[in-house]
């Protein structure tokens, strides 16, 4: 926790400091635990307490714990939104012993995961995933573990932007959790929701306007991206694709890899308003093979 606030809340927002870190902090569980323990909420007097003997919890220091019996907390084919790429058990995956593991911070227990809980902190809210299929992963994750609690008539799911964009609504709590797809989070040629697969990779390390317009105004923003940087090094273009008077060159991925997350974090520091928006980066993770998207 002590982490999540120096990104979220600290004076300094220490955005800076992220990169130079490159550690990952998010889970999915994690997310939803420091929404449970840094809003304010209506009818959780009787939860408050608790939460607040929590909120002293360092939720970033744990382990995983083996727990069959209230794991998992959602089946993936009960998932009205479940993709096909995150389908292991649909496409024959045998061992699913894998959906049974809790996060259990040393120091507190979190408490048990309740959709209609999480429903009414996100209400007249958006929560934004923004990255590469990791965090897609998140989102769809995210989305099935609140859909089931939600009736058919008022859940529904629409993508804009040319696919960049996926909303899932509440439309009873008027709240959505999306996903928008920005693999390298700023312009690059691996921009497009299906055909990303480029041989060579160009990346325009200092725009990020074109997708940052569409998350400008979310409330908790939950960013990926570290995969789509492993190559020894990328073309960097200053200029627009397509325009003839373009500066292109190559750059090692660790400088790339800088230069983009510095173009991120100025952005982040004159376009969100601390006191309304929460940040979650995660950057270094391990990858989902067969398919590395
Ligand atoms: C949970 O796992 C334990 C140990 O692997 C096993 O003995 C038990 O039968 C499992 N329980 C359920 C409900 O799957
Ligand atoms: C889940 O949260 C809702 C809203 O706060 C509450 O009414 C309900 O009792 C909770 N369910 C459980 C099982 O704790
Ligand atoms: C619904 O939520 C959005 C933010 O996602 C907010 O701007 C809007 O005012 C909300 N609508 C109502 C009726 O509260
Ligand atoms: C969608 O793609 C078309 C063709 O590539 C492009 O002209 C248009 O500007 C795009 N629209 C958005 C909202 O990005
Ligand atoms: C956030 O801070 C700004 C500027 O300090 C202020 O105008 C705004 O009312 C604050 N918003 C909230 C929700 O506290």
């Amino acid at each position: 926790m002590a982490k999540a606030h120096q990104i979220v809340l600290g004076s300094n927002w220490g955005i800076r400091n992220i990169f130079q870190s490159l550690v990952a902090i998010l889970t999915t569980i994690l997310v939803v635990a420091a929404i449970y323990l840094t809003q304010e909420g209506e009818q959780w007097s009787n939860e408050r307490n608790k939460l607040h003997s929590l909120s002293k919890c360092n939720l970033f220091s744990g382990k995983w714990v083996f727990d069959n019996e209230s794991y998992p907390l959602y089946k993936e084919h009960q998932c009205t939104f479940m993709s096909d790429q995150l389908a292991c058990e649909k496409f024959g995956r045998k061992d699913l012993s894998y959906q049974n593991w809790r996060w259990k911070p040393h120091q507190c227990d979190l408490p048990r995961f309740n959709a209609t809980a999480l429903l009414e902190r996100l209400r007249n809210k958006r929560m934004v995933f923004v990255g590469d299929s990791l965090n897609r992963g998140q989102w769809v994750s995210m989305v099935c573990l609140v859909e089931s609690s939600v009736p058919p008539t008022l859940k529904s799911m629409r993508t804009i932007a040319n696919g960049s964009l996926n909303i899932f609504k509440a439309e009873e709590y008027n709240a959505t959790i999306e996903f928008y797809w920005a693999p390298l989070l700023v312009e690059s040629n691996s921009d497009d929701p299906v055909n990303h697969r480029v041989a060579e990779r160009t990346v325009r390390v200092q725009a990020i306007e074109k997708h940052a317009r569409y998350w400008t105004d979310a409330d908790i923003l939950v960013f990926n991206t570290f995969l789509w940087w492993r190559r020894r090094a990328m073309n960097v273009l200053w200029g627009s694709f397509g325009d003839p008077n373009g500066i292109s060159k190559r750059v090692g991925m660790v400088r790339v890899y800088e230069m983009a997350l510095r173009t991120w974090s100025d952005w982040l520091e004159v376009h969100i308003k601390p006191n309304k928006t929460k940040l979650f980066f995660v950057s270094m993770s391990p990858t989902h093979q067969k398919f590395v998207t």
